[in-house]
């Protein structure tokens, strides 16, 4: 496994690796949801690449960039004896040198839910994903549907600007007790860790509904919404049920719908989702 922190250096690396490449974008502070689109990424390619970037173009100015988790040392000792072939782990300067004003918009999809809450969010992911597939050039790139909306704005930007890659989404990796697996859970005291159970049992509790034949979108918001009431120690930012593809809000739910919430526990943001398809069990791995 060879590191690089520079671009003329990656390529140069990159250039020497024959057959199909994959690619897994990353912040680090890697955990096992990191870990399974690293797995999946080697199974299916010649070679794997993995990305380890803090991308300050996300953030927005009043969220955790300097407190976000950053142990590079840790992420590699948990990338080798996987197998991956090329670490990339840029400095902002290098990602962002003087004089950057190139950004990629991905405009309707990138507008509601996380990018409602969080403006600036997505044109800061698309960049950073835009430069990521240009400077790997892999065959496959691989996303947690954890993001789903990411996932939706990158399969649009991947589509309208023609980037030769192929967008692979991996099932959400979760804890036994079903929260999903993120390095923001790191913020959560014993008690909110506790109490942040409650967005996939609210999830979990539509999904019920959903395959007992429910294919109103309002009555599984309001399912949603009943657990999540119960828990004292959380807010609601939304919930949502919206067509899997555009995230636009939709009420007649039988072709599927994608259920998605965000959720303050104290004083962390989490999110999570279920995708749900009339005759097909929910994915998501424990
Ligand atoms: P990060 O939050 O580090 O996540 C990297 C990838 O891991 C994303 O595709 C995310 O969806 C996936 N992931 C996170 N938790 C997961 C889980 N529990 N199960 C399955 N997959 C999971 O997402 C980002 O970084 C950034 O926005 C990035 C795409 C790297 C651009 O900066």
């Amino acid at each position: 496994m060879i590191t690089a922190v520079n671009v003329p250096e990656l390529r140069r690396l990159r250039a020497g690796m024959r057959g199909d490449f994959g690619l897994v974008p990353t912040m680090g502070a890697l955990h096992e949801g990191h870990l399974s689109l690293v797995r999946r990424a080697r199974a299916e390619c010649d070679r794997t690449g993995v990305s380890i970037f803090v991308n300050p173009a996300q953030f927005g100015p009043n969220e955790d960039l300097h407190r976000y988790p950053r142990d590079l040392d840790r992420d590699l000792g948990l990338l080798e004896p996987l197998g991956v072939d090329l670490v990339f782990a840029p400095s902002p300067e290098t990602m962002y040198p003087a004089g950057f004003q190139s950004w990629v918009t991905v405009e309707e999809v990138s507008k509601g839910l996380e990018g409602g809450m969080r403006p600036g969010h997505f044109r800061g992911v698309a960049t950073a994903v835009a430069k990521l597939l240009n400077i790997f050039a892999p065959d496959r790139a691989y996303f947690g549907q954890k993001d789903a909306q990411q996932v939706a704005v990158i399969r649009r930007m991947v589509n309208d600007l023609n980037f030769p890659a192929e967008v692979v989404v991996c099932p959400t990796v979760r804890a036994p007790d079903g929260l999903a697996l993120s390095s923001r859970n790191a913020y959560l005291n014993p008690d909110e860790r506790q109490a942040a159970t409650v967005l996939y049992r609210a999830l979990s509790a539509a999904r019920d509904a959903f395959e007992a034949g429910e294919r109103k979108a309002s009555a599984l918001r309001a399912i949603t919404r009943a657990v999540l009431d119960a828990e004292p120690m959380a807010r609601a930012d939304y919930v949502s049920a919206s067509d899997p593809d555009t995230l636009a809000d939709i009420e007649g739910v039988g072709a599927g719908v994608l259920l998605s919430l965000a959720v303050r526990v104290g004083h962390v943001r989490l999110i999570d989702n279920l995708l749900l398809l009339p005759g097909k069990p929910n994915v998501s791995c424990h």
